[in-house]
Protein backbone atom coordinates (compact mmCIF):
# COMPACT_ATOMS: atom_id res chain seq x y z
CA UNK A 1 0.00 0.00 0.00
CA UNK A 2 1.97 3.24 -1.08
CA UNK A 3 0.59 6.77 1.00
CA UNK A 4 -1.38 8.79 -0.73
CA UNK A 5 -1.91 11.47 1.83
CA UNK A 6 -1.83 15.47 0.69
CA UNK A 7 0.45 17.99 2.53
CA UNK A 8 -1.78 20.05 4.25
CA UNK A 9 -1.86 23.88 3.69
CA UNK A 10 1.30 25.83 4.87
CA UNK A 11 3.07 28.40 4.38
CA UNK A 12 7.04 27.62 3.17
CA UNK A 13 9.89 29.69 1.91
CA UNK A 14 13.35 29.36 0.74
CA UNK A 15 14.09 29.98 3.81
CA UNK A 16 11.68 27.99 5.99
CA UNK A 17 14.31 25.83 8.11
CA UNK A 18 13.46 22.22 7.58
CA UNK A 19 13.07 21.94 11.49
CA UNK A 20 12.29 24.50 13.88
CA UNK A 21 12.06 24.12 17.83
CA UNK A 22 10.85 26.53 20.07
CA UNK A 23 10.86 26.03 24.20
CA UNK A 24 10.60 22.54 23.66
CA UNK A 25 10.72 19.95 26.84
CA UNK A 26 10.57 16.68 27.70
CA UNK A 27 10.29 15.28 31.04
CA UNK A 28 10.41 11.84 31.98
CA UNK A 29 8.32 11.18 35.85
CA UNK A 30 5.26 11.70 37.42
CA UNK A 31 2.98 14.29 35.98
CA UNK A 32 5.68 15.81 33.50
CA UNK A 33 3.47 18.96 32.37
CA UNK A 34 3.75 20.33 35.85
CA UNK A 35 7.27 21.32 35.31
CA UNK A 36 7.78 23.21 32.01
CA UNK A 37 4.32 25.24 33.93
CA UNK A 38 6.10 25.97 36.64
CA UNK A 39 8.62 28.63 36.74
CA UNK A 40 10.22 27.42 40.20
CA UNK A 41 10.48 23.81 39.47
CA UNK A 42 11.68 24.37 35.80
CA UNK A 43 14.73 26.57 37.33
CA UNK A 44 15.61 23.89 39.86
CA UNK A 45 19.18 22.19 39.01
CA UNK A 46 18.64 18.63 37.28
CA UNK A 47 19.71 16.65 41.49
CA UNK A 48 16.86 18.78 43.17
CA UNK A 49 14.65 18.64 40.45
CA UNK A 50 14.69 14.59 41.08
CA UNK A 51 14.62 15.12 44.74
CA UNK A 52 11.54 17.36 45.11
CA UNK A 53 9.61 15.95 41.69
CA UNK A 54 10.96 12.37 40.71
CA UNK A 55 11.13 13.73 37.38
CA UNK A 56 14.36 14.26 35.43
CA UNK A 57 14.34 17.30 32.46
CA UNK A 58 15.85 15.16 29.49
CA UNK A 59 15.31 18.58 27.29
CA UNK A 60 14.99 21.85 29.17
CA UNK A 61 13.78 24.94 27.14
CA UNK A 62 15.55 24.39 23.73
CA UNK A 63 15.50 26.46 20.58
CA UNK A 64 16.99 25.77 17.32
CA UNK A 65 16.79 26.16 13.35
CA UNK A 66 17.68 23.18 11.50
CA UNK A 67 18.27 25.43 7.90
CA UNK A 68 18.27 23.62 4.34
CA UNK A 69 21.15 22.08 3.33
CA UNK A 70 23.25 22.27 6.85
CA UNK A 71 24.75 19.49 8.85
CA UNK A 72 23.22 20.32 12.31
CA UNK A 73 25.56 18.84 15.02
CA UNK A 74 24.09 18.31 18.94
CA UNK A 75 26.74 17.57 20.89
CA UNK A 76 27.21 16.80 24.71
CA UNK A 77 28.47 14.10 27.34
CA UNK A 78 26.45 11.01 27.90
CA UNK A 79 23.40 11.86 29.45
CA UNK A 80 22.89 15.41 28.31
CA UNK A 81 19.87 14.90 26.42
CA UNK A 82 20.84 14.30 22.82
CA UNK A 83 19.06 11.09 22.20
CA UNK A 84 15.80 12.64 23.60
CA UNK A 85 16.02 15.66 21.57
CA UNK A 86 16.36 13.90 18.12
CA UNK A 87 13.99 11.62 19.01
CA UNK A 88 11.42 14.26 19.99
CA UNK A 89 11.94 15.80 16.40
CA UNK A 90 9.74 13.04 15.28
CA UNK A 91 7.59 12.20 18.40
CA UNK A 92 9.41 9.16 18.61
CA UNK A 93 9.14 10.60 22.10
CA UNK A 94 6.65 12.63 22.73
CA UNK A 95 7.62 16.03 24.26
CA UNK A 96 5.92 17.53 27.13
CA UNK A 97 5.91 21.30 25.99
CA UNK A 98 7.28 23.20 23.12
CA UNK A 99 6.47 23.42 19.49
CA UNK A 100 8.60 21.85 16.53
CA UNK A 101 7.87 22.46 13.06
CA UNK A 102 9.15 20.51 9.50
CA UNK A 103 9.06 22.25 6.47
CA UNK A 104 6.58 25.08 8.69
CA UNK A 105 4.09 21.84 9.95
CA UNK A 106 3.41 21.68 13.00
CA UNK A 107 4.85 18.04 14.15
CA UNK A 108 3.15 18.23 17.43
CA UNK A 109 -0.28 18.29 15.69
CA UNK A 110 0.03 15.73 13.34
CA UNK A 111 -2.33 12.31 13.51
CA UNK A 112 -0.88 9.35 12.89
CA UNK A 113 -0.64 8.40 9.45
CA UNK A 114 1.09 11.75 9.10
CA UNK A 115 3.58 10.74 11.81
CA UNK A 116 4.28 7.87 9.84
CA UNK A 117 4.77 9.43 6.56
CA UNK A 118 6.98 11.65 8.70
CA UNK A 119 9.37 8.68 9.69
CA UNK A 120 9.06 7.27 6.59
CA UNK A 121 9.60 9.81 3.96
CA UNK A 122 10.81 12.80 5.35
CA UNK A 123 13.18 12.25 8.34
CA UNK A 124 15.27 8.67 8.26
CA UNK A 125 17.20 8.03 11.41
CA UNK A 126 20.65 6.13 11.25
CA UNK A 127 21.19 4.25 14.84
CA UNK A 128 24.45 3.22 16.73
CA UNK A 129 22.61 -0.49 15.61
CA UNK A 130 21.16 0.20 12.97
CA UNK A 131 19.02 -2.95 13.33
CA UNK A 132 19.92 -5.12 9.82
CA UNK A 133 18.49 -7.97 9.31
CA UNK A 134 20.41 -10.69 9.80
CA UNK A 135 18.80 -13.60 7.08
CA UNK A 136 18.51 -11.23 4.86
CA UNK A 137 21.14 -9.72 2.02
CA UNK A 138 22.73 -6.43 1.93
CA UNK A 139 20.89 -5.51 -0.97
CA UNK A 140 17.45 -6.55 0.54
CA UNK A 141 18.21 -4.91 4.27
CA UNK A 142 18.77 -1.77 1.91
CA UNK A 143 15.14 -2.24 0.41
CA UNK A 144 13.72 -2.85 3.02
CA UNK A 145 12.55 0.53 4.02
CA UNK A 146 10.96 1.01 0.83
CA UNK A 147 8.98 -2.40 1.17
CA UNK A 148 7.83 -0.68 4.10
CA UNK A 149 6.81 2.16 1.66
CA UNK A 150 5.07 -0.24 -0.61
CA UNK A 151 7.59 0.68 -3.44
CA UNK A 152 7.22 -2.14 -5.90
CA UNK A 153 9.80 -5.38 -6.17
CA UNK A 154 11.50 -4.20 -9.03
CA UNK A 155 12.11 -0.71 -8.30
CA UNK A 156 13.17 -0.84 -4.59
CA UNK A 157 15.90 -3.25 -5.78
CA UNK A 158 17.20 -0.79 -8.65
CA UNK A 159 17.39 1.92 -6.06
CA UNK A 160 18.89 -0.27 -3.22
CA UNK A 161 21.71 -1.48 -5.64
CA UNK A 162 22.38 2.17 -6.85
CA UNK A 163 22.21 2.91 -2.83
CA UNK A 164 24.99 0.05 -2.18
CA UNK A 165 26.91 1.38 -5.06
CA UNK A 166 26.98 5.11 -3.71
CA UNK A 167 27.92 3.96 -0.05
CA UNK A 168 31.01 1.97 -1.73
CA UNK A 169 29.34 -1.64 -1.11
CA UNK A 170 29.74 -2.84 -4.69
CA UNK A 171 30.31 -6.71 -5.08
CA UNK A 172 28.89 -7.36 -1.43
CA UNK A 173 24.86 -7.13 -2.29
CA UNK A 174 24.49 -10.54 -1.87
CA UNK A 175 26.35 -11.05 1.37
CA UNK A 176 24.53 -11.04 4.90
CA UNK A 177 25.39 -8.71 7.67
CA UNK A 178 27.44 -11.01 9.17
CA UNK A 179 29.55 -11.49 6.58
CA UNK A 180 30.62 -8.07 7.19
CA UNK A 181 32.57 -5.87 8.97
CA UNK A 182 31.65 -3.35 11.06
CA UNK A 183 32.19 -0.62 9.20
CA UNK A 184 30.72 -2.24 6.22
CA UNK A 185 27.84 -3.05 8.39
CA UNK A 186 27.29 0.60 9.14
CA UNK A 187 27.36 1.62 5.43
CA UNK A 188 24.67 -0.66 4.69
CA UNK A 189 22.65 1.17 7.52
CA UNK A 190 23.44 4.26 5.88
CA UNK A 191 22.30 2.99 2.42
CA UNK A 192 18.98 2.01 3.92
CA UNK A 193 18.70 5.31 5.01
CA UNK A 194 19.48 6.85 2.08
CA UNK A 195 17.62 4.76 -0.23
CA UNK A 196 13.99 6.48 1.27
CA UNK A 197 15.58 9.74 0.19
CA UNK A 198 14.78 11.52 3.00
CA UNK A 199 13.98 15.50 2.96
CA UNK A 200 16.73 14.99 6.37
CA UNK A 201 19.05 12.65 7.99
CA UNK A 202 18.94 12.01 11.30
CA UNK A 203 22.01 10.35 13.37
CA UNK A 204 22.22 9.33 16.76
CA UNK A 205 25.59 8.71 17.43
CA UNK A 206 26.34 6.14 14.30
CA UNK A 207 30.12 6.10 14.64
CA UNK A 208 30.62 5.40 18.39
CA UNK A 209 31.23 1.88 18.42
CA UNK A 210 33.47 1.91 15.37
CA UNK A 211 37.26 1.67 15.75
CA UNK A 212 39.15 5.27 14.96
CA UNK A 213 40.24 4.32 11.35
CA UNK A 214 36.87 3.27 10.49
CA UNK A 215 35.45 5.80 12.22
CA UNK A 216 37.14 8.66 10.16
CA UNK A 217 36.58 6.36 6.86
CA UNK A 218 32.73 7.09 7.99
CA UNK A 219 33.29 10.29 8.46
CA UNK A 220 34.64 11.51 5.40
CA UNK A 221 31.73 9.32 4.03
CA UNK A 222 29.43 11.78 5.69
CA UNK A 223 31.20 14.74 4.35
CA UNK A 224 31.13 12.92 0.86
CA UNK A 225 27.55 12.43 0.85
CA UNK A 226 26.84 15.83 2.26
CA UNK A 227 29.13 17.11 -0.51
CA UNK A 228 27.37 15.58 -3.60
CA UNK A 229 24.17 15.75 -1.97
CA UNK A 230 23.66 18.65 -0.06
CA UNK A 231 20.87 16.90 2.41
CA UNK A 232 20.07 18.32 5.80
CA UNK A 233 21.49 16.21 8.44
CA UNK A 234 20.88 16.52 12.19
CA UNK A 235 24.27 14.78 13.51
CA UNK A 236 24.24 13.62 17.30
CA UNK A 237 27.90 13.13 18.82
CA UNK A 238 29.76 12.86 22.17
CA UNK A 239 33.03 14.03 20.75
CA UNK A 240 34.55 17.10 19.68
CA UNK A 241 36.72 16.47 17.07
CA UNK A 242 33.59 14.48 15.06
CA UNK A 243 31.25 18.03 15.86
CA UNK A 244 33.89 19.98 14.47
CA UNK A 245 34.95 18.05 11.31
CA UNK A 246 30.70 17.63 10.41
CA UNK A 247 28.92 20.51 11.70
CA UNK A 248 28.05 23.56 10.09
CA UNK A 249 26.81 24.43 13.49
CA UNK A 250 26.94 22.83 16.59
CA UNK A 251 24.17 23.09 19.54
CA UNK A 252 26.17 22.31 22.38
CA UNK A 253 23.89 20.73 25.20
CA UNK A 254 24.35 20.10 28.85
CA UNK A 255 21.78 19.33 31.44
CA UNK A 256 19.10 19.13 28.24
CA UNK A 257 20.13 22.65 27.71
CA UNK A 258 21.80 24.37 25.04
CA UNK A 259 24.80 26.34 26.41
CA UNK A 260 26.06 27.32 23.01
CA UNK A 261 24.73 27.31 19.71
CA UNK A 262 27.45 28.44 16.75
CA UNK A 263 29.79 27.48 14.13
CA UNK A 264 32.85 25.49 15.21
CA UNK A 265 34.92 28.67 14.84
CA UNK A 266 31.99 30.56 17.31
CA UNK A 267 32.23 28.08 19.94
CA UNK A 268 36.03 27.53 19.99
CA UNK A 269 37.15 31.30 19.43
CA UNK A 270 34.44 32.55 21.61
CA UNK A 271 32.55 30.25 24.22
CA UNK A 272 29.82 31.12 25.21
CA UNK A 273 31.14 30.15 29.31
CA UNK A 274 33.47 28.25 31.59
CA UNK A 275 31.79 25.27 31.13
CA UNK A 276 32.37 25.52 26.56
CA UNK A 277 36.26 26.84 27.42
CA UNK A 278 36.66 23.85 29.33
CA UNK A 279 35.27 21.91 26.80
CA UNK A 280 37.09 23.23 23.50
CA UNK A 281 40.29 23.39 25.93
CA UNK A 282 42.67 21.08 23.98
CA UNK A 283 41.12 21.74 20.48
CA UNK A 284 43.65 22.60 18.02
CA UNK A 285 42.82 26.37 17.60
CA UNK A 286 44.88 26.76 14.13
CA UNK A 287 42.77 23.78 12.74
CA UNK A 288 39.12 25.57 13.42
CA UNK A 289 39.70 29.13 13.30
CA UNK A 290 40.11 31.38 9.79
CA UNK A 291 41.91 33.86 8.85
CA UNK A 292 39.61 36.48 10.09
CA UNK A 293 40.70 35.88 13.07
CA UNK A 294 43.86 36.85 12.77
CA UNK A 295 43.74 39.26 10.07
CA UNK A 296 44.54 43.31 10.17
CA UNK A 297 44.42 46.20 7.56
CA UNK A 298 47.34 45.92 5.01
CA UNK A 299 49.96 48.60 4.82
CA UNK A 300 50.05 50.35 1.40
CA UNK A 301 52.57 48.23 0.35
CA UNK A 302 51.58 44.77 1.34
CA UNK A 303 48.09 45.16 -0.67
CA UNK A 304 49.84 43.46 -4.01
CA UNK A 305 53.07 41.21 -2.55
CA UNK A 306 52.46 38.21 -0.54
CA UNK A 307 50.73 34.52 -0.67
CA UNK A 308 47.24 34.82 -1.04
CA UNK A 309 44.70 32.89 0.97
CA UNK A 310 40.62 32.45 1.18
CA UNK A 311 38.71 34.34 3.73
CA UNK A 312 37.63 30.76 5.17
CA UNK A 313 40.93 29.50 5.29
CA UNK A 314 42.33 27.78 8.22
CA UNK A 315 44.97 29.63 10.38
CA UNK A 316 47.29 26.20 10.15
CA UNK A 317 46.47 26.92 6.22
CA UNK A 318 47.84 30.41 6.51
CA UNK A 319 50.69 29.41 8.85
CA UNK A 320 52.31 27.16 6.07
CA UNK A 321 51.58 29.88 3.22
CA UNK A 322 53.62 32.62 5.19
CA UNK A 323 56.23 30.29 6.22
CA UNK A 324 56.77 28.90 2.82
CA UNK A 325 56.75 32.58 1.19
CA UNK A 326 58.58 34.47 4.35
CA UNK A 327 56.12 37.30 3.85
CA UNK A 328 52.72 37.92 5.44
CA UNK A 329 49.56 36.18 3.17
CA UNK A 330 46.95 38.69 1.93
CA UNK A 331 43.42 37.44 2.43
CA UNK A 332 41.56 37.17 -0.62
CA UNK A 333 37.82 37.14 -1.52
CA UNK A 334 36.84 37.68 -5.43
CA UNK A 335 39.78 39.76 -6.75
CA UNK A 336 39.83 41.81 -3.26
CA UNK A 337 42.36 42.31 -0.54
CA UNK A 338 40.37 42.28 2.49
CA UNK A 339 43.44 42.51 4.97
CA UNK A 340 46.73 40.58 5.84
CA UNK A 341 47.69 37.87 8.26
CA UNK A 342 51.48 38.09 9.55
CA UNK A 343 53.33 35.06 11.38
CA UNK A 344 53.09 36.83 14.86
CA UNK A 345 49.03 37.66 14.58
CA UNK A 346 48.56 33.88 13.51
CA UNK A 347 51.01 32.59 16.55
CA UNK A 348 48.56 34.73 19.01
CA UNK A 349 46.13 32.48 17.53
CA UNK A 350 47.95 29.17 18.17
CA UNK A 351 49.00 29.88 21.88
CA UNK A 352 45.40 31.70 22.67
CA UNK A 353 46.40 34.71 23.47
CA UNK A 354 44.50 36.74 19.98
CA UNK A 355 41.99 39.30 20.95
CA UNK A 356 38.24 37.67 20.54
CA UNK A 357 37.19 37.39 16.77
CA UNK A 358 34.90 40.19 16.07
CA UNK A 359 32.15 38.33 14.08
N1 LIG B 1 12.78 6.72 29.11
C1 LIG B 1 13.40 7.43 30.06
N2 LIG B 1 12.93 7.46 31.33
C2 LIG B 1 13.54 8.18 32.28
N3 LIG B 1 14.65 8.91 32.08
C3 LIG B 1 15.18 8.91 30.85
C4 LIG B 1 14.59 8.16 29.78
N4 LIG B 1 15.34 8.37 28.65
C5 LIG B 1 16.34 9.18 29.02
N5 LIG B 1 16.25 9.52 30.33
C6 LIG B 1 17.16 10.41 31.07
O1 LIG B 1 17.23 11.62 30.37
C7 LIG B 1 18.55 12.14 30.38
C8 LIG B 1 19.03 12.34 28.97
O2 LIG B 1 19.20 11.08 28.34
P1 LIG B 1 19.62 10.93 26.82
O3 LIG B 1 18.72 11.77 25.98
O4 LIG B 1 19.67 9.49 26.52
O5 LIG B 1 21.08 11.56 26.82
P2 LIG B 1 22.29 11.37 25.77
O6 LIG B 1 21.74 10.84 24.50
O7 LIG B 1 22.87 12.74 25.66
O8 LIG B 1 23.26 10.43 26.42
C9 LIG B 1 19.38 11.17 31.20
O9 LIG B 1 19.42 11.64 32.52
C10 LIG B 1 18.59 9.90 31.11
O10 LIG B 1 18.81 9.10 32.22
MG1 LIG C 1 22.25 9.11 23.42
Amino acid sequence: MTETLQPPARQTTADTPVFAVQGLWKVFGPRPERIPADPELAALPPAELRERTGCTAAVRDVSFDVRKGEVFVVMGLSGSGKSTLVRCLTRLVEPTAGAIAIDGEDVRAMDRARLRALRRHRAAMVFQHFGLLPHRTVLDNVAYGLEIQGVGKARRREKAAEMVAKVGLEGMEHRRPGQLSGGQRQRVGLARALAVDPEVLLFDEPFSALDPLIRRDMQEEVIRLHREEGRTMVFITHDLQEALKLGDRIALMRDGRIVQLGTPEEIVGSPADDYVRAFVRDVPREQVLTVRTAMRPAAADEAGTGPAVRPDATVAEAIEAVARAGAPARVMDQGRCLGVVDSDALLEVVAGTAPREAA
